[in-house]
């Protein structure tokens, strides 16, 4: 065989098997990534992509399988192994020191030194250099505390290229990121490949690697399906691969009347966690049986509007009714005890208790009343009977309602939090980026959902940064612009384009 024939193998992996209590996560995995391409690595929730690049990383030792790196078979008994073969990772979650500059969190660990301390100024010029190298634009000096998580992103990318990383694993780098943020980070992992790098884009957006990607793997179920190249597959064939079925890729919404208004927002001030002003006098209401949407570049006062519409948030003025009654400085408790549920952005943070039960956490804001409580004792029979029957309706996957919250996967923690939020039957809900780090499948069930709700006249707000998923869901849409609605349109008289442009803050 001459040495052009195959083109090497940065890595490959063979017969990887992965188990954890109760659950196969990763069955006889075998697959290989060229040196230089972008492979992604496609899979529904907790399909197995993370477990199984954490196994590449030494985080994980396999049951049984071998690993080569460049051609040869490789040991990797933890992360300090997988570095010096130059394999880099770059977390669903990223394990940042907030108080650190960029500069130090990059080089930590790993600093130049001038006599026993850290020589700053060469970390500093040292940071500079790859940055400029490969267009990851960062501060070196500013608190990792203080930047955008887009920015966040790009300092892991820079620590493990200070690291020597030679093959990048990417663990859903763009369910985090803004739609311009994401352009940013595909031209980042373009001039990384031609720089020689190799690249593993884990993902479950179907559009993206079709746009990036030299070859496709899906997984499901923890079982490989196939590899196939980018040019000789399409959005609709990588969909059937990953879900096993044919996916509705589209949202049926048929017409229904609106009724009555359940709640008003009246010009509505509220300041963000830095002491900025970040909602300029917000105006308006939801109905029953309407999903009203929020378009907007994310930071534009969508995360305070929910925090202030669901007493997370103390409002510096205006007013929030709720059926007529004024709930303005109400908190957390009143509202969810008015009806109104939430489903926070920010999952990690807000919506779960990565410590408690699935059972525990399926039924926070209600753990404090009947049927679930009687007085000082918690009748854990019923808990747990609901939240089976939440589990099953909502397709948790994981190993049942004893489990705890944090050995689930990301998409399926994000379900816990929808199936807790509509599981107590709300008449209002707010929904923030509801779909956000789910796949084609659990997206397909959480629209179905949002519909349904609107069907039983609950009366809904749905912000989300995924313009495609505010028109075809919502019936009017207001676009938000630096803390204000500077338009709100009928959905079926509006354009992309014309959102778009009130999104950038100019004038349709
Ligand atoms: N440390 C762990 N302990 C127990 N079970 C785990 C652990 N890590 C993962 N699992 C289980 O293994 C399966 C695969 O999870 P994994 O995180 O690899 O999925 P994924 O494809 O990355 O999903 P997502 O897109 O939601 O991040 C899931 O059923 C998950 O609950
Ligand atoms: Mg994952």
């Amino acid at each position: 065989m001459s040495m052009n024939a195959e083109p090497i193998n940065a890595v490959e992996m063979q017969h990887i098997t992965m188990r954890f209590p109760g659950v196969l996560a990763n069955d006889d995995i075998t697959f290989s990534v060229r040196k230089g391409e972008i492979h992604a690595l496609l899979g529904e929730n907790g399909a197995g992509k993370t477990t199984l690049m954490n196994v590449l990383y030494g985080l994980y030792q396999p049951g049984s399988g071998e690993i080569s790196v460049n051609g040869n078979p490789a040991k990797i008994a933890n992360p300090n192994d997988a570095i010096s073969l130059g394999i880099g990772m770059i977390h669903q979650h990223f394990m940042l020191v907030p108080p650190f500059t960029v500069a130090e969190n990059v080089v930590l660990g790993v600093e130049p030194k001038a006599y026993f301390f850290m020589d700053t100024e060469r970390a500093i010029s040292d940071v500079e250099e790859i940055s400029k190298r490969y267009g990851l634009i960062v501060d070196p000096g500013a608190k990792v505390q203080d930047i955008s998580v887009g920015i966040e992103q790009r300092v892991e990318i820079l620590k493990a290229l200070y690291r020597g990383a030679e093959i990048l694993i990417l663990d859903e780098p763009t369910a985090v990121l803004t739609p311009q943020e994401v352009e940013e980070l595909f031209k980042v992992m373009k001039s990384l490949k031609e720089e020689g790098k190799t690249i593993i884009f884990i993902t479950h957006k179907l559009k993206e690697p079709m746009a990036t990607c030299d070859r496709i793997t899906v997984l499901r179920k923890g079982r490989l399906i196939g590899t196939v190249h980018t040019e000789k597959t399409d959005v609709a064939n990588l969909a059937r691969m990953m879900v096993g079925r044919d996916v509705c890729l589209v949202v049926e919404k048929p017409p229904h009347p609106s009724g009555e208004a359940v709640m008003q927002v009246q010009n509505l001030e509220a300041y963000n966690d830095r002491e900025v002003k970040a909602l300029q006098g917000i105006t308006l209401e939801l109905r029953k049986g309407e999903i009203l949407g929020i378009a907007g570049v994310e930071g534009n006062g969508q995360l305070e509007l929910a925090e202030c519409m669901t007493g997370l948030r103390s409002p510096r003025a205006g007013k929030i009714l709720v059926h007529g009654k004024d709930v303005t400085h109400s908190s957390a408790r009143d509202f969810i005890n008015a009806g109104v549920s939430h489903i926070p952005e920010d999952r990690q943070k807000r919506g779960l208790i990565q410590d408690f039960s699935l059972s525990e956490n399926l039924i926070l804001g209600s753990h404090f009343k009947a049927p679930f409580s009687h007085g000082f004792r918690m009748d854990y029979e019923k808990v747990d009977a609901y939240a089976s029957q939440l589990a099953k309706t909502f397709d948790i996957r994981g190993t049942g309602v004893h489990s705890l919250v944090k050995y689930l996967s990301g998409g399926n923690q994000q379900k816990v939090i929808v199936a807790r939020e509509l599981g107590r039957e709300p008449e209002i809900i707010i929904a923030s980026q509801p779909t956000r780090g789910l796949d084609v499948g659990a997206i397909e069930f959480i629209h179905e959902t949002l519909l349904a709700m609107r069907k039983k006249d609950k009366a809904i707000l749905l912000i989300s940064a995924d313009l495609d998923e505010v028109c075809c869901l919502s019936d009017r849409i207001a676009v938000i612009y630096e803390g204000k609605i500077v338009g709100e349109r009928d959905s079926q008289k509006t354009t992309e384009e014309e959102l778009g442009l009130l999104m950038a803050g100019g004038h349709a």
